[in-house]
């Protein structure tokens, strides 16, 4: 074949123009913050860069006051940044008013802590439906059902969450974290205050959403089992990412 001619994949790529590539879901660039004045000042992210992209489940780990719950925040429009930029699903936080990125946060990310957060006046049901409070139109009961269903929980909707174990008020907190069916949820330590078999079990939901639904995880963990469990481990050191970990997710046994 002569040295010009182009093979097929060229001429191909010619026709088709340049193929997207994916792009991250989450970008982080050069970000920075501290919290304190003068002496007491203390930088927490000192200058973090990084991507995501859809799809990925991501543990995030390191010592206890390196930053990871402010990272965490800041990713996820709960905090801004004292400067650097944060790019969540193409928007910019730096370019939203408070009220739009709050929008964005409701719309797009689900939530999940160490401490369920629930209220226990409310019914389980009305605990999940808590973010249709602050969207369009009315919240959903419909919707917050479907959630539970997917947690396993359906039969306890009329409960209130003090009837619950410790383990099932984690899966209403992750059905509420899921109400808006979010691209990404954000978990801090979401095992941590759980027993190792109803740890495995949120795990195991995490994995198969994952997996079957392509929500992008990044959970913040001092567990290993949730290390292993997820694709990518980041290792944080006094406020900056030290570490990228690419693995081979492992599937925990039933
Ligand atoms: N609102 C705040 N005001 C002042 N300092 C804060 C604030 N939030 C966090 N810090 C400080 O920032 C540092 C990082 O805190 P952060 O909660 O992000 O750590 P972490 O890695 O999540 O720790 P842990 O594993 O114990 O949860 C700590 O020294 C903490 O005391
Ligand atoms: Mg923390």
């Amino acid at each position: 074949m002569p040295a010009s001619a182009s093979t097929t994949d060229e001429r191909c790529a010619k026709v088709r123009g340049p193929v997207d590539s994916p792009k991250p879901i989450i970008q982080l660039e050069d970000v920075r913050k501290a919290y304190g004045q003068g002496k007491a000042r203390q930088e927490v992210l000192r200058g973090i860069s990084l991507a995501i992209m859809p799809g990925e489940m991501i543990a995030l780990v390191g010592q206890s006051g390196c930053g990871k719950s402010t990272l965490l925040h800041v990713m996820g429009g709960l905090d801004r940044p004292d400067s650097g930029t944060v790019t969540v699903d193409g928007r910019a936080h730096g370019s939203l008013d408070d009220s739009a990125l709050a929008r964005l946060r409701n719309q797009r990310i689900g939530f999940v802590f160490q401490s369920f957060h629930l209220l226990d006046h409310l019914t389980v049901v009305e605990n999940v439906a808590l973010p249709g409070f602050f969207g369009k139109g009315e919240p959903s009961e419909e919707r917050a059902l479907l959630a539970l269903d997917r947690v396993g929980l359906l039969d306890h909707a009329t409960r209130r969450p003090t009837a619950l174990s410790g383990g099932q008020k984690q899966r209403v907190a992750i059905a509420r974290a899921l109400y808006h069916r979010p691209a990404i949820l954000l978990c801090d330590e979401p095992t941590g205050n759980l027993d190792s078999e109803t740890g495995n079990d949120v795990i195991r939901f995490f994995q198969k959403l994952n997996r079957e639904e392509g929500t992008t995880l990044v959970i913040v963990t001092h567990e290993e089992r949730v290390s292993r469990a997820a694709g990518r481990v980041m290792r944080m050191i006094d406020g900056q990412v030290v570490d990228h970990e690419a693995r081979q997710q492992e599937s925990l046994a039933p």
